[in-house]
């Protein structure tokens, strides 16, 4: 398994893997609105096969920060550590000083994420569940504004 940027080719793969994924068309209209302007766009792949895929955007906020969603691994390649690994592959390579998404912190604990570091700032989607990375020294509070496409494509939240 390698994991490495996305081409244009893999496009149709990924807007099936995440609607597998997610089990349903939502998060893979996130994909497609996110991606012009997304800092990372990265697949796993398995002989050829796309098995896992995981996006980085830009949000606004007082420091060059980054949402981390949809993360995606198709569902008979989950529990073999793509999903971890991707995680790790996007907090390597992500040009931020801090990355934002909504998730499981016991999924996403494990990787250095933290709710009490991510309550310090206003965001729609703040919450238990609302986690932050910091990569360098950030302030520990302000506004962070997501994509509007998170809510135009009626996404429930930054997954
Ligand atoms: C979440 C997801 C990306 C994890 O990918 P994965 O390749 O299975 O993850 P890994 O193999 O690296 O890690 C598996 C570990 O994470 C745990 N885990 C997986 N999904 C979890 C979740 N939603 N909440 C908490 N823990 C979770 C597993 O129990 C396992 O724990 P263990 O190592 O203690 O046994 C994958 O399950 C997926 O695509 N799910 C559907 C889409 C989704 O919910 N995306 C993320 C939303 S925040």
């Amino acid at each position: 398994m390698k994991i490495r940027p996305e081409a244009l080719e893999d496009h149709q793969k990924i807007t099936e893997l995440v609607a597998v994924a997610y089990q349903g068309a939502e998060e893979s209209t996130l994909v497609d609105a996110l991606r012009p302007d997304a800092h990372l766009s990265l697949v796993a792949e398995d002989e050829g096969e796309i098995v896992g895929h995981a996006l980085l955007s830009p949000l606004e906020a007082p420091f060059a920060a980054g949402a981390l969603a949809p993360l995606s691994v198709a569902p008979l390649w989950q529990g073999q550590g793509i999903g971890g690994a991707l995680v790790r592959e996007v907090c390597r390579l992500a040009p931020c000083d801090a990355i934002f998404l909504r998730g499981d912190p016991a999924f996403y604990g494990r990787f250095g994420f933290r709710a009490d570091l991510a309550a310090g700032y206003a965001c729609v989607f703040a919450g238990p569940f609302f986690l932050v990375k910091p990569l360098r020294d950030i302030p520990a509070t302000g506004r962070v504004l997501y994509p509007r496409a998170f809510s135009a494509a009626g996404s429930s939240g930054p997954r």
